[in-house]
């Protein structure tokens, strides 16, 4: 019997969904895909018993990004299966994955699988920046098929995901995205970000009460005019890209 597998993703750069698509076309089923990174609420949803949910989400400061706590508080379960995955950047997924399995517990999912594959981190982007490589690939069908076997022999059993509660404090980030002089002013930053903290009226700027950070802005500008301009920043990537050079390898929870 065919299932209906919803497929939820956010991904402002991009690597979340590849991960996502990866995963979900192994699986057995017809697909229904939610991007959380389009604007507005998602339209409340009730899943049955039969179907299956796959949510995909970015670490961000080892956590599950805010704005997809509360969009996944739409979606409800009935004893659903679900698997949740978070794709991170070489650092660490710290409470991430807890985070999201436990939110889709309390919504009325029960876990069937998790896991934490690494991706191009977003911000310094040459960590991890040609993943998920074909190694990786091969881990997330696997990681898939074996979701299938597990879905067909109506196995559910407690998983003992990584992480910590209370989960990690995001603490407010010196890392903003901006614009520089060669800003043509397009608007498709303005356009893009999915938290209204561009104005058109300048696009060089960046309202910080409302900037998640997601790289959206940056990923997406045609002069590669958005970026972190700031005098520390390659002091800081340069850091960040010495102490996260060891390569991270999937982790699985089955
Ligand atoms: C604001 C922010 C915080 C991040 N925090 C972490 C982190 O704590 N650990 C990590 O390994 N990667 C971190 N990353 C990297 C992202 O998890 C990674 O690049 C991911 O692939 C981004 O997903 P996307 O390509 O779907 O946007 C962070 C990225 C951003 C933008």
């Amino acid at each position: 019997m065919s299932k209906n597998i919803l497929e939820i993703y956010f991904s402002p750069s991009g690597r979340s969904k590849k991960v996502s698509k990866i995963f979900s076309n192994e699986l057995v089923g017809e697909i229904k895909e939610i991007d959380l990174f389009e604007k507005g609420e998602p339209k409340e949803q009730e899943l049955t018993k039969e179907d299956l949910l796959v949510v995909t989400l970015p670490v961000f400061s080892g956590r599950i990004p805010n704005l997809c706590v509360e969009k996944l508080k739409k979606f409800k379960g009935n004893n659903t299966k679900a698997v949740a995955i978070v794709a991170y950047g070489n650092r660490e997924y710290d409470d991430a994955l807890l985070e999201l399995t436990d939110l889709l517990g309390k919504q009325g999912f029960e876990i069937l699988a998790a896991a934490a594959f690494i991706t191009r981190h977003s911000i310094f982007s040459e960590v991890a920046n040609n993943r998920p490589d074909e190694d990786d690939i091969e881990k997330i069908k696997k990681f898939a098929r074996e979701c299938n076997e597990k879905i067909d022999k109506n196995e559910i059993n407690k998983l003992d995901i990584k992480g910590n509660r209370p989960y990690k404090e995001v603490k407010p980030s010196p890392l903003m995205p901006t614009g520089d002089e060669s800003c043509i002013d397009c608007g498709t930053c303005v356009e893009i970000c999915p938290v209204e903290a561009i104005s058109i009226e300048n696009p060089r700027e960046t309202d910080r009460e409302r900037c998640i950070n997601c790289t959206a802005c940056i990923y997406n500008c045609s002069t590669n005019s958005r970026g972190y301009h700031i005098e520390q920043f390659k002091d800081i990537y340069n850091k960040f890209k010495t102490d996260n050079a060891k390569r991270k390898e999937p982790e699985i929870f089955l």
